[in-house]
């Protein structure tokens, strides 16, 4: 009886090494584009439930939309951003919220892109707040007079009061806090104790404050880019910044009062995203 041999052929080992070597370097190739080319283009929605204490019945499932950090550069994101708006627009929120980091360090990239948000719609307004890519570069009555020539709302320590369906909604939003300078006490000041109340600030961490003088309240923030490159399949993100350590990207509960935290359309430093697309953040509000 003829023996089996105990090896394969070298050269099917060779083979098999090459093969696994084409589909690794295959692999790596096609991480690099889509982190590159494809996923920093392409947004993607968010739906989530969230939950606003004291709402009334009357605005539970109250559609808002989130937008946060577009670090905007208008010789790459405007194709970005023109799908964004029509996405937005197509959903017909109820209102939607946007929580600063407009630019990413060069001024004058707040025009061009206003002419983008200029064209979003809502049916009970458009509220924003500031970001510390923001501050970093002008001062908040810059940006306020800006966005409130296009019919933006813009909230730096304070808030306002909306009436939607005889019921009134507080939207309250601080300065930014990395080197800007928050006023939780003048933010909230006027906000009945039992009033429904959304909070805009821009880096999620100052949550834990915001608690020290509020509970009872739903807090959207960005800051963090969800991680703008996370490890797939365990959602893991390894870069953290300041300000944005302890809440990345979701909904987290503290308390009474919870903090919704998005992934942001636009990159900064490199412009890649890998397993974390652009967001649009889609909210139901609930009681
Ligand atoms: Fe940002």
């Amino acid at each position: 009886m003829a023996k089996e041999p105990k090896d394969e052929p070298p050269t099917e080992k060779k083979k098999r090494f090459f093969t696994r070597r084409k589909f690794l370097y295959t692999a790596i190739a096609g991480a690099f584009a889509d982190a590159f080319f494809i996923e920093p283009n392409i947004s993607s929605f968010t739906h989530e439930v969230v939950r606003v204490p004291f709402l009334p019945p009357s605005l539970n499932h109250l559609k808002i939309v989130q937008l946060s950090d577009f670090h905007y550069k208008p010789n790459k994101d405007q194709g970005l951003m023109e799908s964004v708006i029509k996405k937005v627009n197509d959903l017909e929120p109820d209102l939607i919220l946007l929580t600063g980091d407009y630019v990413d360090g060069h001024d004058p990239d707040i025009d061009p892109l206003l002419i983008h948000l200029a064209q979003l719609k809502s049916k009970h307004g458009i509220i924003a707040c500031m970001g510390n890519h923001d501050g970093w570069v002008n001062d908040g009555s810059v940006y306020r007079k800006k966005f409130e020539d296009i019919g933006i709302t813009f909230l730096i320590n304070e808030n306002i009061k909306l009436t939607i369906k005889d019921v009134d909604l507080y939207i309250a939003a601080t300065d930014f806090i990395w080197k800007g300078k928050p006023d939780p006490v003048a933010t909230l000041k006027g906000i009945p104790a039992n009033a429904p109340l959304i909070t805009l600030v821009h880096e999620p961490d100052y949550f834990d404050t915001m608690l020290e003088h509020r509970d009872h309240h739903l807090q959207l923030s960005g800051h963090t880019h969800g991680g703008q490159c996370r490890v797939p399949f365990i959602n893991f993100a390894p870069k953290k910044v300041r300000y944005g350590k302890n809440y990345i990207h979701g909904v987290y509960k503290k308390q009474d009062s919870s903090v919704f935290v998005s992934k942001g359309v636009g990159t900064t430093g490199i412009r890649v995203r890998f397993s974390c697309f652009p967001e649009i953040a889609v909210l139901s509000l609930v009681g």
